[in-house]
């Protein structure tokens, strides 16, 4: 008789039974393979493999840089990485937008190249095309409003989005819109926590918040800013649960100073 315990893998359908049952969610994003066994064998729900690598990953100012062959190799280094967790992939600046024949293609190679199982874009009324042809092709696809980080240069500034009246009304009907459209879950991100509750309360599809209050269904954050690796960014909804950038410093000048001393390698540190 086997003793192996199997592990009941997350699925879109997962998501909805949780907001069914109130139950909350938690996405984190992850890059590579070894921090996706962590945040996976963590518990974690949702991995986003979000274009925010181009950020924290390669260290460019926004997330346009970032190409779709880029965001493949991360996506197949999280995906070897995850066991139970449920692997989103962000198509990348220009990858979709304005052509949903390419949206189409793009999510295809993500989700054959990289074994992930689901992509996530930005935009509310004018992606829906894009949205309803990958989910031609079997594709779950989470959608994305409030600050959406690759129109920054249409908006010029990271603060918080939907506080005027016409831009509320304009992201409550691009939430419906999506839901309609077959997309599986919606992230909002950094919008008043008032307008974030009433769109999760009139939706059917779990909603996922980052800087958007406590009324969504899930949170996510960005790996990089809870573990304290990125130490350079403090806004208001992030909660730093580690100090990886000064633990990882400090670790590595007791590394250096130790080899200079001679204390490593000592006589039991080697063969
Ligand atoms: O790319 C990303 O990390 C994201 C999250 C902030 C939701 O889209």
């Amino acid at each position: 008789m086997s003793v192996h315990k199997e592990i009941k893998k997350m699925t879109t359908r997962t998501l909805q039974e949780m907001k069914l049952a109130g139950e909350k969610i938690a996405m984190l994003t992850a890059y590579d393979y070894s921090m996706a066994r962590i945040l996976d064998e963590a518990g974690i729900d949702v991995l986003l493999v979000g274009d925010s690598a181009s950020n924290v990953m390669a260290g460019h100012e926004t997330t346009l840089p970032i190409t779709l062959d880029q965001m493949i190799y991360h996506a197949q280094s999280v995906v070897r990485g995850v066991k139970r967790a449920l692997v989103v992939v962000d198509l990348p600046f220009g990858s979709y937008q304005g052509n949903s024949k390419r949206a189409l293609e793009s999510s295809i190679r993500i989700m054959k190249e990289s074994g992930a199982h689901a992509v996530k874009l930005e935009g509310g009324a004018e992606v829906v095309d894009s949205v309803k042809r990958i989910l031609t092709a079997g594709i779950p696809v989470m959608g994305h409003l409030g600050l959406t980080p690759q129109s920054i240069y249409k908006f010029g500034t990271y603060t918080v989005r939907a506080k005027e009246e016409f831009e509320a009304i304009k992201l409550k009907a691009d939430a419906r819109i999506l839901e309609k459209a077959g997309c599986f879950s919606l992230v909002l991100e950094k919008i008043p926590a008032l307008l974030a509750t009433e769109v999760s309360q009139s939706i059917l599809i779990p909603t996922i918040g980052i800087g958007a209050g406590s009324g969504v269904d899930g949170q996510v954050l960005v790996s990089h800013d809870m573990l304290g690796l990125n130490n350079g960014f403090h806004p208001r909804f992030l909660r730093r649960y580690l100090d990886l950038h000064n633990e990882i410093k400090g670790a590595v000048q007791k590394y250096c100073t130790e080899i200079k001393s001679g204390d490593f390698p000592n006589s039991k540190e080697q063969y």
